[in-house]
C-alpha cells in the first residue's frame, strides 16, 4: 500500500499521469471516494500518461456509464457506476467482455463490482483531510497490480 497527500487537482492529475505512463497492458483499477474527491481528475491524468489523444476531453461518464478511448493497441474504459441499481445492469453494459488483456478498466463508484467479488488489480481510495486536501491510498492485488504499484514513486512536484 502506498499513500500520498494531494494538495491540488494538479497533483492528483500528475499522480494519474505517472500511473498511466507505467501501464502497457490490460488492468483494472477501482477509484473509491466521495463526490468531488478527485476520481475523474485522476482519470484525466491517467489518460494523458497513457497517451490518449488530446482531442478527447475526459469527463465523468455519469449518464452513459462507460466511455472508451483508444490507446495504441489498448482501450481505456472509464466507467462510473454511480447510477447502477442492480448487478444485472452490469450485464447490460457488457462488463464481462471488457475484462481482458486489452482493456484498461477504470471504475468510479466500484462498490457494485466489489459486491460480486470482482477483483481489481489496483484499488485507490480518496479521502478528504481537515484542510480539504486529498489523502490518496493505493492498494495492489495480484502480480499485475503489485508490479504497477512498485513502479510508482510517490513524489508529486
Ligand atoms: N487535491 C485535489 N485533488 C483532486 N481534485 C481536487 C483537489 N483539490 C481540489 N479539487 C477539485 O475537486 C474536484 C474533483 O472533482 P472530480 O470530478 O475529479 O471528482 P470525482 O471524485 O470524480 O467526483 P464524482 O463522484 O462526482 O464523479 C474538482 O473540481 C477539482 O478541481
Ligand atoms: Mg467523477
Amino acid at each position: 500500500m502506498k499513500t500520498i497527500e494531494s494538495k491540488s487537482s494538479d497533483q492528483t492529475f500528475k499522480l494519474g499521469e505517472q500511473m498511466g505512463k507505467e501501464i502497457s497492458q490490460g488492468i483494472s483499477i477501482a477509484l473509491q471516494g466521495e463526490l468531488g474527491a478527485g476520481k475523474t481528475t485522476f482519470v484525466q491524468g491517467l489518460a494523458k500518461g497513457l497517451g490518449v489523444c488530446g482531442k478527447y476531453y475526459i469527463t465523468s461518464p455519469t449518464f452513459n456509464i462507460i466511455n472508451e478511448y483508444p490507446v495504441h493497441c489498448l482501450t481505456l474504459c472509464h466507467l462510473d457506476l454511480y447510477r447502477l441499481e442492480s448487478e444485472d445492469e452490469l450485464e447490460d453494459i457488457g462488463f464481462d467482455d471488457l475484462v481482458d488483456d486489452t482493456h484498461i478498466i477504470v471504475v468510479e463508484w466500484p462498490e457494485i463490482l466489489k459486491r460480486i467479488s470482482f477483483k481489481f488489480d489496483i484499488e485507490i481510495i480518496f479521502k478528504f483531510d481537515e484542510q480539504y486536501n486529498r489523502i490518496i491510498s493505493i492498494f495492489a492485488s495480484g502480480q499485475a497490480g503489485s508490479n504497477l504499484l512498485s513502479k510508482l514513486v510517490l513524489q508529486i512536484t
